[in-house]
């Protein structure tokens, strides 16, 4: 892990390698099945745009098949070295590239791609900042190819037991600290996705939320994965000012190693939601066919 924060060297909370990897797993069949909904053609090219470690690397690769290819984007720079790492150890045979760059300002030529992926990425982006970057997914992917975007909505967060509206008091504490905080918005998104790519120009999108809800006793990466993610909201809220009432359990979950964690009762459950939207590219206005 890189800090509380599990923040890599953008500065950026939750993008380190150790904690995705964790992550990925804990989550792993929800997030396959999201990629799945997506309809990856074997043959195509594929760019995951905020790669991370390379959680969805290797379905990538299994999905676009031998006469397909994957690239990769991230902004932080190690997390490309590993993806590297991996690629050189044999481990991602259709990895064509992999290349540090933003959402924002995609190093790729118009229409280089079949199919975008991204996940858990535009979370970090402010609203102009998403709006860009949508415009960007348009114009490397051809017309006719698949923009996917996937992120979590942290309002549908649950832990049992504990206040049902823990996460709310959390969500709305952030930004009333600080509006401008982009990852508090942007984790607040998810649901919103299918108006933010229809707007974007993208056609035909779809829209599909998924529940990941795991109940006592917990898997060890599951626990680890909750726990993590648990101990770096229980800071966020100490910083916040939740209400005084949160306050004992955010303090009871600050400790993720602690023997009275709450997960650990026979009787524990927590969630995570997270939304994939997926839209076409719509042919260029303006290109005449001949
Ligand atoms: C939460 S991780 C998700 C990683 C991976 N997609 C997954 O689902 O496991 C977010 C990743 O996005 C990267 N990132 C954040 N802002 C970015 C930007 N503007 N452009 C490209 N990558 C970005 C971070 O470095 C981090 O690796």
């Amino acid at each position: 892990m890189t800090g509380a924060g599990h923040e890599t060297s953008t500065g950026q909370a939750l993008s380190g390698a150790g904690w995705l990897d964790v992550h990925f797993e804990a989550c792993r069949p929800e997030y396959e099945e999201m990629l799945r909904f997506v309809g990856v053609p074997p043959g195509s090219r594929a760019l995951d745009a905020g790669c991370g470690s390379g959680g969805y690397l290797t379905q990538l690769s299994d999905l676009v098949g031998a006469s397909g290819s994957v690239h990769a984007l991230d902004l932080a720079p190690e997390n490309i070295a590993l993806v590297e790492e991996r690629r050189a150890s044999g481990e991602l045979p259709r990895l064509a590239e992999a290349r540090v760059g933003t959402l924002t300002e995609l190093p790729y030529p118009d229409d280089s791609f079949d199919v975008l992926w991204c996940a858990n990425t535009t979370q970090y982006l402010d609203d102009a900042e998403f709006e860009n970057a949508l415009a960007e997914f348009q114009r490397v992917t051809r017309p006719g190819g698949v923009v996917a975007v996937k992120d979590v909505d942290v309002m549908l967060a649950r832990l049992y037991p504990a206040d049902p509206f823990l996460f709310p008091h959390l969500c709305e504490a952030s930004l009333w600290a600080d509006p401008d905080d982009a990852q508090s918005r942007g984790s607040l998104r998810g649901r919103e996705l299918r108006r933010w790519l229809e707007r974007s120009g993208l056609h035909e999108v779809r829209q599909r939320t998924t529940m990941i809800e795991r109940w006592a006793p917990l898997q060890p990466v599951e626990r680890r994965f909750f726990a993590d993610w648990l101990s770096h909201l229980a800071g966020l809220a100490e910083e916040r000012g939740v209400p005084e009432a949160d306050l004992a359990t955010w303090r009871s979950l600050r400790d993720p190693d602690s023997p009275d964690h709450p997960l650990d009762r026979l009787d524990s459950y927590a969630c995570e939601a997270q939304v994939v939207a997926v839209g076409s590219v719509p042919k260029r206005t303006g290109v005449v066919e001949s």
